[in-house]
């Protein structure tokens, strides 16, 4: 079993009774983001690209709290720059084994810029996390792009985390298209209704999924799902 907490916007945290790992952890910026202190304890922090409602306090909570970055390079050479000490720079490719199971990076169609100078954070990804027997794929900010059919291929995807917002990112339809080439057991809506720019219906994502024979799961901020 894996704890699936959603904590808001593109944010997870992912709790397997061991570890803890939090995904694209946007939340002293964030109008939605619910968490505790306690959650904020983690054992890794994972990043999906380099924009402010992705790496958020990422470099914060791995300085104070002692967690381990996990990002691509350029944003991992940017947090060291930063302060962070404890990184493990990656890139789309094969992945890599961690105490927790696995990670592996995928393509994502999107931007990776970091900060308002607009420095490279290299290319965006989307997070495979394989822990506890489970596989959770989190796309990241991206467009609808074939090779997710090849993504549902290489992995028995237990649980996707889709953007459905639209404007940055796939819209409702797009990201049913998703479900019908990742063919995963169950989706979980993401970056939607935080702003005006990416106003969707979550309830309208879960009944287009229900046919292609995948459960969909709506969490309010600070909600958790078992994964079973
Ligand atoms: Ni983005
Ligand atoms: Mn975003």
């Amino acid at each position: 079993m894996v704890k699936v907490t959603f904590i808001g916007h593109s944010c997870f945290l992912l709790d397997n009774g061991k570890e803890k790992m939090l995904i694209d952890p946007f939340i002293s910026g964030s109008p939605v983001a619910k968490i505790s202190a306690e959650q904020k304890k983690v054992d890794f922090v994972i990043v999906s690209h380099g924009h402010g409602d992705h790496l958020g306090d990422a470099i914060e909570l791995c300085k104070s709290g002692g967690a381990t970055l996990i990002a691509n390079d350029e944003i991992c050479t940017y947090s060291a720059s930063k302060g962070v000490k404890k990184y493990h720079p990656m890139h789309i490719g094969g992945g890599f084994k961690f105490p927790f199971g696995s990670i592996k990076l995928t393509i994502a169609h999107h931007g990776s810029s970091l900060g308002k100078e607009l420095l490279s954070g290299g290319e965006p990804a989307g997070i495979i996390v394989r822990t506890n027997g489970k596989v959770i794929y989190h796309a990241g900010d991206t467009g609808l792009f074939l090779d997710m059919k090849l993504i549902g291929e290489l992995d028995k995807i237990d649980l996707a985390i889709l953007p459905i917002g639209g404007n940055f990112t796939m819209d409702v339809p797009d990201a049913v298209r998703a479900v019908e080439f990742l063919k995963p057991r169950k989706a979980i809506p993401m970056h939607y209704n935080t702003n005006d720019f990416i106003k969707a219906d979550p309830q309208d994502f879960i009944e287009k999924i229900k046919p292609l024979g995948t459960e969909g799961i709506i969490l309010n901020p600070g909600e958790t799902y078992e994964l079973k």
